[in-house]
């Protein structure tokens, strides 16, 4: 079973991943957390030592103190002087000493009321730890996860006032872990606007390190996620431990080492503009947080993470359809558009294979430019030539789906809605607006927004025959007030994350049938919150191909490669100005969902041609990139001259091989693949060339190719 108690022990068991947490005279902690084990007797239990300078909560023992213990969720204020996990402002102090009081074990995965929760299954079982702090009139429930089918716990903490007086809490993790001293690294996701999730891995070291996000959003420059291995892991060995939350707004996540080298993680909403007041009988529940663990290097904590996200985080109903390859018109046409251009473009799409249009920004009101008009989600029929309803049939005629833009969560100054309600933008009394695009934040804690926003997109998904919709996020929140009023107390960042929540859980789930995509400016809001909703992400603005290498790599680490929107488009690049060849484009495109951004009325008939052999061969292998384990072979990181990535599906092998800059001599790389059966015969497609699983892993495969910048090549197996 996933849960057991034995004695004073608490055992989470997943998949080969344990969990083992101790109640010590009702403090809880933590003897364990990584590869699985089936029974604990203390073999790595802390030296019980008098550390100078560390308190002690009673006078006859100087070995214990909550400064050196390993906890889960510390005690704050007693001697601890590391980062707490709560600060609680009640009475006039935020001391708080939560003692276990009972515990019980649920069928189900746990739940956070109003916010995105991985999916359960039938074996998943949840301990339910409840603590509480008399003094202060406060419960503390801690809820974990064992799921039979991964290598994923997940977890999450509520407060309830058990007083008759209003607390404030000031600082609520998802989830807190002190792990033994050892030499560690930690790998995160960093990055900026068009260059998103940039791999970053660096030794820890006696201090704090934090990524974090104050902008409403997670954010292009930091990912809610951190990972902790150790110092000598690899690709294939060694042993990693990731934490992610499932949230869009603030966050952090941070790992400490203090004077003892002991090392604590934790990760959960960002104090920075966050001061819940609780009012008594109240509780606040904390966003999910997913614990996952590999004994075999940092290629099998991506797997082990991918599975658990196409699981268990991704709508049920898309997490394992095929995606189909798109035409976007964004870079096509930008807001120079009219319904004769769109057809043409689809008319060219529809001749190449390709199977869904998506009509981006400019379809809706005065949007001629950006500018105005986010918030009026009125057609425009003049550029549109006549009912949107007209324009997806003559679409759908040609063979394709139709896809449609949307920005809900923004209002233009200049806009009918701006005219009706301007204190619906989020904005402090007095203060004037702060722009960015020229465009304000809707106020999404007022739930006559939610409403608006609910009803007007509503409406428009209803009465038209829509099969995708791309949901943008073109900037992040600032001048934080309640610009109505509405709220009793200054509206807090998590009161829009909440709204936000409510409004694609209800729109996602009425329309189930529609793919929704999330976008933020590319990836400014790459994030599981996000991905519980909308399955399909655009990973960046950024669509030069190789600019795209390190953020694939960064957006596949940790998320499945079925999340992320990938496309081929012009060159000379828009972004970029780079001139790359189309297979090139095509190949790196292909390592994610494809799809196609460039007008394809004006390309020569030879690079149309090359577009219909890989719009064919893209339908053979999507199965592999989107269903298949994952393996990397090179790392396009800092100074990294290539790229490898292989994808293994049933019978099934693709390697996409890239190299940045042309050399002087003709270097052959060689790729050893991964995870194939030692005496399988594997046919390389194309040839008649066969090779046994164990040669193409252990002498490896020479990938050569001809001089020249911006090069790559495609090897696709079928095992015999
Ligand atoms: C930002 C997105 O990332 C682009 O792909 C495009 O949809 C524009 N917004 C449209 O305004």
């Amino acid at each position: 079973m996933g849960i057991r108690i034995e004695g004073n022990l608490f055992y989470i068991q997943s998949k080969e991943m344990s969990m083992i947490i101790e109640n010590k005279e009702g403090d809880l902690l933590l003897r364990h957390i990584g590869g699985k084990i089936a029974k604990y007797h203390g073999s790595n239990a802390i030296l019980e030592k008098d550390h100078a300078f560390s308190g002690n909560p009673t006078p006859d023992n100087r070995t214990f103190s909550y400064d050196t213990q390993r906890q889960v969720f510390g005690v704050h204020g007693f001697g601890d002087f590391r980062q707490p996990s709560l600060k609680i402002a009640h009475a006039n102090n935020e001391l708080t000493q939560f003692k276990l009081t009972s515990s019980e074990i649920l069928n189900g995965a746990n739940e956070a009321t109003g916010l995105p929760n991985p999916h359960s299954t039938e074996d998943a079982e949840t301990l339910v730890l409840t603590l509480e702090d008399k003094v202060a009139a406060l419960e503390l429930k801690l809820y974990y996860t064992a799921y039979a089918d991964c290598s994923t716990i997940s977890t999450h903490a509520e407060v309830r006032n058990l007083s008759d007086k209003a607390v404030v809490i000031n600082r609520v993790l998802s989830t807190m872990l002190d792990v033994p001293a050892s030499a560690y690294d930690v790998v995160t996701l960093q990055g900026a606007y068009a260059r998103e999730k940039t791999v970053r891995r660096q030794k820890v070291e006696q201090g704090i390190f934090t990524v974090a996000s104050n902008r409403g959003a997670s954010g292009h420059s930091h990912t809610p996620a951190m990972i902790l291995c150790e110092h000598t892991a690899t690709e294939d060995a060694g042993q990693a431990l990731a934490l992610q939350l499932l949230y869009s707004g603030n966050f952090q996540a941070f790992v400490q080492k203090n004077q003892l080298n002991e090392v604590r993680l934790g990760i959960g909403i960002n104090d920075d503009n966050f001061a819940w007041q609780l009012s008594a009988g109240d509780s606040f529940e904390t966003p999910v947080a997913l614990l996952t663990f590999s004994n075999h290097g940092l290629g099998k904590l991506t797997q082990e993470s991918q599975l658990f996200i196409q699981d268990h985080i991704m709508p049920k109903q898309f997490a394992h359809a095929e995606r189909p390859i798109l035409i976007n018109n964004w870079e096509a046409t930008y807001f120079n558009f009219k319904k004769e251009k769109l057809l043409d473009l689809a008319d060219e799409a529809s001749k190449l294979g390709i199977e869904l249009f998506v009509l981006d920004d400019g379809w809706f009101g005065n949007r001629f430019d950006d500018n105005r008009a986010l918030g009026d989600w009125v057609v425009n029929e003049e550029k549109l030539g006549g009912p949107l309803n007209d324009l997806i049939a003559e679409v759908h005629a040609k063979g394709l789906k139709f896809g449609l833009w949307f920005e809900p969560e923004m209002i233009s100054v200049d806009s009918d809605l701006y005219r009706a309600h301007p204190d619906w933008a989020i904005q402090a009394e007095g203060r004037g607006h702060t722009y960015s695009r020229n465009q304000l934040v809707l106020n999404l804690a007022n739930p006559d927004v939610v409403a608006y926003i609910k009803a007007a997109i509503d409406k428009i998904l209803t009465e038209n025959t829509i099969d995708y919709v791309k949901w943008d996020y073109n900037r992040n929140i600032t001048n934080i007030g309640n610009g109505d009023t509405y709220l009793a107390t200054q509206m807090q960042s998590h009161d829009y994350m909440l709204g936000l929540y409510d409004l694609v859980s209800y729109l996602t789930e009425k329309h189930s049938n529609i793919l929704f995509e999330s976008c933020s400016g590319g990836g400014g809001r790459n994030d599981l919150g996000m991905m519980r909703y909308f399955p399909q992400v655009w990973a960046s603005d950024n669509t030069d191909a190789i600019s795209r290498l390190p953020i694939q790599y960064g957006s596949s680490y940790l998320h499945p490669t079925i999340s992320m929107g990938s496309h081929v488009s012009a060159s000379p690049n828009h972004q970029m100005g780079r001139t790359t060849p189309i297979e090139t484009r095509g190949n790196v495109a292909m390592m994610g969902n494809l799809g196609y951004e460039l007008d394809l009325t004006s390309l020569p008939e030879s690079d149309k041609e090359v577009i219909a052999a890989q719009v064919a061969y893209y339908k053979e292998i999507r199965p592999v990139i989107q269903f298949g384990k994952q393996y990397r072979l090179i790392n396009p990181e800092e100074g990294s001259n290539e790229a490898a990535v292989q994808f293994v599906y049933e019978d099934k092998v693709v390697v996409t091989y890239v190299r940045t800059l042309s050399t002087i001599e003709i270097i052959e790389t060689t790729l050893k693949l991964k995870g194939l059966e030692e005496e399988a015969l594997y046919c390389l497609q194309g040839t008649d060339q066969v090779y046994s699983g164990a040669e193409l892993m252990y002498a490896g495969l020479i990938a050569i190719l001809p001089q020249g910048d911006y090069l790559s090549k495609q090897y696709y197996f079928v095992k015999q």
